[in-house]
């Protein structure tokens, strides 16, 4: 039998056997012992004299106390965003080795300032690689999957990115909307199960260069947000990424005001937004992130082309 008990946002199985029978035949194994020494203890019969070295009333006690530390502790060390002022999030879509992390792990030197929160997106197949061999910065996934578990050949889901330390995932990008036909809907269900497993999901939003000449920006993004935010978002477990898509590898960006505002948008769009880090992704280079990010309404940059140039990425990041 599995007792599902609700901590806090998370629900936790517990197993217990199976049915009252299995219980007392399980009881029936032993004996209790009289006071004081074998007071509220239950061994087997056979070592009823000796030595009491089973107690089932205290194991399953130990069990389910066991299981509350473990998921407390997922919860506890799901990443306190409010501890960083700024994010540099490197997204290296399908670009990267081994070679090119150990180079990565050669050059790039960590900020000394800690309240600059780096993470590393490399591609799934390397996420345990640099996760054993990454110093002071995070690791975040690119995808993930819309299921728990299931007959759902090619996907990673997020209790096994939690498996493997990995502590944010990228949600909704363009290149998954466009190239992958992904919907609000999917990006929605797939932050709930990383939120569930103590995963920051980054849920970009960004209008084409189309909705963009024909004015509508912020339409587009507002009901982008609506659909693609799980109910279980909140500024402590997810961020936001405005990733405008016509300036996505293309070298163009909005203007810094233009960045600004709407940002400002998205802030204020919905009170909930009020506290959320919101990221700006699109042509971020070392030329132009320190102003980019020292915007009133922006938390730090999703960096693509420039994170995979490594002496680019160094300048971004440095102090
Ligand atoms: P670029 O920095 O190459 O424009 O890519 C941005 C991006 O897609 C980050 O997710």
């Amino acid at each position: 039998m599995l007792i599902s008990i609700t901590l806090r946002n998370l629900e936790v199985e517990i197993g217990v056997p199976d049915t009252e029978a299995t219980i007392l035949s399980e009881l029936n194994k032993f004996e209790y012992l009289s006071p004081p020494l074998k007071k509220n203890r239950l061994i087997p019969k056979s070592i009823a004299n000796t030595k009491a070295i089973f107690d089932f009333p205290r194991l399953l006690n130990i069990n389910i106390v066991a299981s509350i530390i473990i998921v407390s502790i997922r919860e506890i060390i799901m990443i306190k965003l409010d501890s960083f002022s700024s994010f540099f999030i490197a997204n290296w879509k399908l670009h990267g080795n081994l070679n090119f992390i150990d180079e990565f792990l050669d050059k790039i030197q960590m900020p000394n300032d800690i309240s600059k929160c780096i993470v590393v997106c490399p591609t799934s197949i390397y996420l345990d690689t640099l996760s054993q061999k990454k110093k002071k910065f995070f690791i975040g996934a690119q995808n993930v999957s819309q299921y728990e578990d299931g007959a759902y050949t090619g996907e990673i889901s997020s209790n096994s990115l939690r498996d493997f330390k990995i502590d944010f995932c990228i949600v909704g990008h363009s290149e998954r909307r466009q190239i992958f036909y992904e919907k609000n809907g999917e990006i929605n269900l797939k932050s709930f199960q990383l939120i569930k497993d103590g995963i920051i999901p980054i849920v970009c939003v960004g209008e084409t260069l189309e909705e963009k000449k024909q004015g509508r920006t912020n339409e587009v993004l507002e009901n982008q947000l609506k659909e693609s935010m799980s109910d279980s978002s909140n500024s402590s477990n997810t961020i936001i990424a405005y990733e405008p898509v016509w300036a996505i590898g293309t070298g163009l960006t909005p203007s810094y005001e233009e960045i600004e505002s709407t940002h400002k948008f998205i802030r204020e769009n919905n009170k909930k937004f009020n506290n959320f880090k919101i990221l700006y992704g699109g042509s971020v280079k070392s030329s132009n992130s320190k102003e980019i990010v020292a915007l009133p309404n922006v938390d730090g940059a999703l960096i693509g082309g420039a994170s995979i140039n490594l002496d680019e990425f160094k300048k971004i990041i440095e102090d």
